[in-house]
């Protein structure tokens, strides 16, 4: 049997993955190991072997093969737009991609004035304007804290992930617009789909077994 190469994406993503896989008999203890500086985990058991990648690079890795499964956020998904299977919607992580600013930024969305819009994710913010909203913005780059970005006057809304709300709130902007909600999910190579048909649907079956019963 061959490995089954899983890429997680880093952080709190990683770990919540870990949980779900342990209920489901799916072990990686040293993985755990806040300390440790190895970049790959195997379970000889099981075949599968485990690596952290930064959120963005785990469905290029999934898209090559060399990981057959990725878990990865939905904005990650929507924004390097691969080749990949989307199989499952894990529920963890979940959270909603928005249009945010200071309150009398609504009128500008309202009327389609020409506008700056700070992100982390112009692909979302390009589609989001140009396909959804036929609205002509400017999309500005940035990679964090894109609350800044109003705030400093670099543009007068940000596109970017809500989750309890408390960063906009103490900075004083708020949600203008829902994108779309987000979580994380699991992802597959399209040949590794075919070649490992049987471990991957188990391993699905199981998971959204996990879920069903939560
Ligand atoms: C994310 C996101 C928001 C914040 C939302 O930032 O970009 O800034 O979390 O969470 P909240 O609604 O619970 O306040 P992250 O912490 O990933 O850091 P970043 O600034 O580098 O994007």
């Amino acid at each position: 049997m061959r490995y089954l190469t899983f890429a997680l994406g880093k952080g709190r993503l990683a770990r919540q993955t870990l949980d779900a896989f342990e209920k489901i008999g799916i072990t990686c203890q040293e993985m755990r190991d806040k300390n440790t500086r190895k970049l790959i985990f195997v379970n000889e058991e099981r075949k599968m072997r485990f690596f952290l990648a930064k959120g963005p690079d785990v469905p290029t890795y999934v898209e090559y093969g060399a990981a057959d499964i990725g878990i990865v956020g939905k904005d990650t998904i929507l924004e390097e737009k691969r080749k990949i299977y989307e199989v499952l919607d894990l529920g963890f992580g979940a959270c909603r991609m928005c249009v945010c600013g200071p309150k009398d930024a609504a009128k500008l969305l309202k009327h389609q004035e020409l506008i700056r819009v700070a992100t982390k994710y112009p692909a979302i913010a390009k589609d989001y304007f140009y396909n959804k909203k036929h609205q002509t913005v400017e999309i500005i780059k940035l990679n964090g804290s894109i609350e800044l970005a109003p705030i400093v006057g670099l543009s007068e809304v940000i596109v970017d992930i809500v989750e309890t709300g408390s960063t906009l709130r103490e900075n004083g902007l708020q949600v203008l617009e829902e994108i779309c909600p987000l979580s994380a999910r699991m992802v597959v190579n399209q040949v590794s789909m075919k070649m490992e048909y049987e471990r991957i649907t188990g391993l699905i079956a199981d998971l959204k077994r996990l879920l069903q019963e939560a």
